[in-house]
């Protein structure tokens, strides 16, 4: 019922306030994608990392790193990327299975990515699917972090692969869902695993460090259309499987 409520409004004000339940944060945490230049204290990002790395962590590994870069070296970082974008240098795998080349989804997924591009791209941008040069515009902004005064860029050993995958997620999502919660809104972005290289010769990554995706965190800019975009969600039966009879 809350959901429902909630929901509602925040369509309706199209600018989420901060959140004071993890139900709120859940509900008013979406990727932003245009940020406000107003700047994020470092003391206050440390605070968030510091409530992130709470997280539980297969065997208490805390196998997570994270990259700040705020001021000159981000902007560094982002001419770097655009100059290896623009030469052509995304990178044509991963150095882990990540996930697979745009055109080779199975389905459902490959339906709902598709879906989410239209959203993006047509419905919000007016951009249409044949527009190359407007979509790379777009994904260019990635690398700047959408303007956001704040990037982080995640990693975590390579060494054990999968469980320290797992144990990031869960430390990007309560980081999400704190920014939220201090009135602050992130976008997640894969995208920089196309430039690994990149990130490795800027950021000094060691050889057992691998970048699982950036991280954008500031004010967004609630007028912004990009900031207008909701996802859909599929209903509980259709990723549940009740095992047992109870239904009280
Ligand atoms: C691991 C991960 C990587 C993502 N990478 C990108 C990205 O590179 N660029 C981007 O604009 N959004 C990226 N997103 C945002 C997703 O598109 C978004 O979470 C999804 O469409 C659901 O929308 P919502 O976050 O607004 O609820 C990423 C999200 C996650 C969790």
């Amino acid at each position: 019922m809350l959901a429902d409520t909630m929901t509602e409004q925040r369509a309706a004000s199209n600018a989420p306030a901060s959140a004071v339940t993890v139900e709120e944060a859940l509900l008013t945490r979406r990727s932003v994608r245009a940020f406000l230049p107003t700047p994020v204290p470092r003391n206050e990002v440390e605070r968030l990392l510091a409530l992130a790395s709470r997280s539980a962590s297969n065997s208490n590994c805390q196998p997570w790193h994270v990259h700040v870069v705020t001021g000159e070296p981000k902007r560094r970082l982002t001419v770097a990327l655009w100059e290896a974008l623009d030469a052509g240098g995304r990178v044509a795998e991963c150095e882990y299975p990540y996930q697979p080349a745009s055109d080779s989804w199975p389905q459902p997924y490959g339906g709902r990515r598709a879906a989410f591009g239209g959203v993006l791209y047509r419905e919000t941008l007016g951009i249409e699917a044949f527009d190359a040069e407007r979509r790379l515009a777009h994904h260019r902004r990635n690398y700047d972090f959408f303007g956001a005064p704040v990037g982080m860029i995640l990693t975590v050993s390579r060494h054990p692969l999968a469980s320290g995958l797992v144990d990031a997620g869960l430390f990007l999502q309560a980081l999400m869902l704190l920014a939220r919660q201090a009135g602050l809104d992130t976008c997640a972005q894969a995208s920089f695993i196309d430039f690994y290289p990149v990130l490795r010769r800027h950021l000094d990554l060691p050889d057992d460090q691998i970048v699982v995706c950036g991280l954008a965190l500031g004010h967004a800019d609630n007028h912004h259309r990009l900031n207008g975009l909701r996802t859909p969600r599929e209903p509980v039966p259709s990723f549940t499987t009740w095992h047992g009879d109870d239904r009280r």
